[in-house]
């Protein structure tokens, strides 16, 4: 008997040929997400669900889908699929990591420097009409050379962002639970640090942390008053590890200089505060997406289910027990 997929999202066409060697395939060419029982009517019958961060894979789901093997995550962040659910009821749970870092990184970076040097609010300026000659304190911004950068989250993506700084002449300091070994240190030129003395001492921090409890609201008021007042946030994390009310209160108050925010708490509802300011760089969660990184996320997270149709282990499995107990 053949297997079902289902592909919850828009891909490529390439990655629907792909699955479609192997499987019958249930896509969504329209890209309307699914809701919870529309997702769940289509599961029903289904050994794959290939799905994104928009998707909530929980038990409730899980329940409706008595044959699913494999639920495969187009992210690298899984914050969305209860994992301890997927385990405890013997389906594996994967996701895409690697393929995304280098891009993710530029966009961090993206964002870093269009929120010191005030680029969109230029763009802005210039679009209003505003603009009615050369002057010395124009939008003035701030250096990104030479400066400190503070990651918090140094993983693969941590450290491609922190790679780049190497060309900007920057200091790098750095939050993780773990501590890099001696060389990847030396070769970032980064110092490993507590999280108050990174949030004081940086002048850009960036944000690469997974969501969960544990973060949650990890940046609130009382660590956005310890940064800098020149300071700049840059989320690029999950929508959560901010308090975003908290967020808004800071840039209106100049508690710090700017921020750029590619992941809001609630999406695709976020604080419409943030509208209202101009010291703040603002992207509807697009970090990992450039064609090139889409497509190979894509094709990653067909590969783990089919992977896990054939028996074998998927080359991402989050929840090793599953395998291990097959
Ligand atoms: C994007 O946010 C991802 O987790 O891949």
């Amino acid at each position: 008997m053949t297997h079902k997929v289902v592909v919850t999202r828009a891909v490529f066409d390439d990655v629907i040929e792909r699955l479609r060697g192997c499987a019958t395939v249930a896509d969504n060419p329209s890209d309307v997400p699914l809701s919870p029982e529309a997702l769940a009517d289509r599961a029903a019958d289904a050994d794959a669900i290939v799905c994104a961060l928009t998707d909530r894979i929980d038990a409730t789901l899980l329940d409706r889908c008595p044959r699913l093997k494999v639920v495969s995550n187009i992210a690298v962040g899984y914050n969305n699929i209860d994992l301890a659910a997927c385990t405890a009821r013997g389906v594996m749970a994967t996701n895409t990591p690697g393929v995304l870092d280098e891009t993710t990184a530029d966009f961090a970076w993206a964002l870093m420097l269009g929120a010191a040097r005030r680029v969109t609010e230029a763009e802005r300026y210039l679009r209003e009409g505003r603009w009615t000659g050369w002057q010395l304190q124009q939008l003035l911004g701030t250096d990104v050379h030479h400066a400190t950068l503070g990651i918090i989250g140094m993983g693969r993506i941590g450290q491609a962002i922190a790679r780049r700084a190497l060309g900007f002449s920057m200091q790098v300091l750095y939050c993780n639970r773990s501590r890099l070994d001696e060389a990847t240190e030396r070769q970032l030129n980064a110092r490993w640090v507590g999280r108050d003395e990174l949030l004081a001492a940086s002048d850009f921090v960036v944000l690469m942390v997974p969501y969960s409890e544990a973060t949650h609201h990890m940046i609130g008021a009382p660590e956005l008053a310890r940064m800098k007042p020149g300071a700049v946030l840059v989320n690029t994390a999950r929508g959560g590890v901010v308090d975003d009310r908290a967020l808004v209160e800071a840039l209106r108050s100049r508690t710090i200089a700017a921020a750029g925010i590619d992941v809001f708490e609630g999406e695709p509802a976020f604080n419409r505060d943030f509208l209202a300011l101009d010291n703040v760089v603002l992207a509807p969660h697009i970090a990992s997406s450039s064609t090139a990184t889409r497509r190979a996320m894509a094709m990653l997270a067909a590969r783990n289910a089919l992977a896990a149709l054939a028996g074998e282990r998927p080359p991402n499995l989050l929840n090793s027990d599953v395998a291990d107990r097959a």
